[in-house]
């Protein structure tokens, strides 16, 4: 068990800079995620972590020992890949088995941590079989499977489930959670799935060209992003963006004819980015309905519906209950609450905290 400490780590490649200046804390037990799109330095943070990566700059700190100069033997990390790098001549329990035979363990101790893993995993039916013989989602199995017995005071994950389809990562990633809650130690897992992230995370890391955007709950991260970056980023569809400026009064954010009511007060003609929710919305008519517009196209995905929704010059997306009658060329009106409307200034596209009116 461990609480990690990254300070002011930088890492550059060369001429390229893969991470500047990184703070990153990680409590004992924590389930941090790192996300971000391609390139950001998610693998990068955890090389270093698990020092398969030297840094340029700061230093890695597990608990109160500085580990900067410490071998990746002797931190005491189990990782576990996207590719899961199992020996094909060895079957199940030898690959299990192997880093601790590797470490001189006596046979019968290795015997009982291979199968109390084989247990948490569901795979001990396949222990004799040979790797060629499994399907992805056992092979991923197996991989945690020698992460878990080697005990290590923190697991590192690269992505181990983006090989997997879509419904085989949703089971799988039940199970690293479960996982989680019993052998109660440091995760930190790498991924670019924002579904992924919300779902395992206790906290997570948003990353964006090597510079860390917002660390945060997944609530917090979801309702408060911290820029416009963030706030893309998580949520499918995406938040809705409209560019536009605070009116006179200060608490309403205007495009052309649309006028929209703000939950603060912000400096007038400020030039801003309204975000809104695709689902922060509920149908409404006359005073009530804050944004309306004509239906442009309908979406039905069985638990709901997506309606696309033009409003003066832009074009929203909103998701809808699937029981609302709606039809391409109707009008429509939605009420947006107030305190769920994000806003962000058009120059940084930093989030923007009005004053209570
Ligand atoms: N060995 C290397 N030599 C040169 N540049 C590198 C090296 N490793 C990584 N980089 C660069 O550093 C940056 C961060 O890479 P990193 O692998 O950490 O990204 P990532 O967030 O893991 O991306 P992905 O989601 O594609 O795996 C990228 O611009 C990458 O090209
Ligand atoms: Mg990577």
């Amino acid at each position: 068990m461990a609480r990690i400490r990254l300070a002011g780590i930088a890492k550059r490649f060369g001429a390229v800079a893969a991470l500047e200046k990184l703070d990153l804390e990680i409590a004992d037990r924590e389930f941090m995620v790192l996300l971000g799109p391609s390139g950001c330095g998610k693998t990068t943070t955890l090389n270093i972590v698990a020092g398969l990566e030297e840094p340029s700059e700061g230093q890695v700190f597990f608990d109160a020992d500085d580990v900067t100069d410490t071998p990746p033997h002797r931190r005491e990390v189990a990782m576990v890949f996207q590719s899961y790098a199992l020996y094909p001549q060895k079957n199940v329990f030898e690959n299990i088995a192997f880093g601790l035979k590797l470490r001189g363990m006596p046979a019968d101790e290795i015997a009982r941590r291979v199968r109390g893993a084989a247990e948490q995993l569901e795979i001990t039916h396949l222990l004799e079989r040979r790797p060629s013989q499994l399907s992805g989602g056992q092979r991923q199995r197996v991989a945690l499977g020698r992460a878990i017995v080697r005990q290590p005071r923190v697991f590192l994950m690269d992505e181990p489930l983006s090989n997997l389809d879509a419904a085989l990562r949703v089971s799988m990633r039940t199970l690293i959670k479960k996982l989680h809650r019993q052998v109660a130690t440091t995760v930190v897992y790498v991924t670019h799935d924002q579904a992924e992230a919300m779902t395992l995370a206790d906290r997570i890391t948003v990353m964006r060209g090597g510079v860390v955007q917002q660390i945060d709950t997944p609530a917090g991260i979801y309702d408060r992003p911290r820029n416009r970056f963030v706030a893309g980023f998580l949520g499918a569809p995406q938040m809705n963006f409209l560019t536009g400026e605070v009116g006179p009064s200060g608490d309403s954010f205007r495009r052309g004819d649309l006028s929209v009511a703000l939950a603060g007060r912000f400096a007038a003609g400020h030039k801003t980015i309204l975000g809104v929710r695709p689902e922060d919305c509920a149908p409404a008519e006359g005073a009530a309905a804050n944004i309306e517009g004509r239906v442009t196209l309908v979406s039905p995905l069985g638990s709901e519906q997506h309606v696309n929704l033009a409003v003066g010059d832009t074009e929203l997306v909103f998701r809808l209950d699937k029981g609302l009658r709606v039809a391409p060329g109707d009008r429509l009106g939605l009420c947006i609450p107030r305190d769920r409307l994000h806003l962000f200034d058009a120059a940084s596209e930093e989030r923007l905290d009005g004053a209570r009116p």
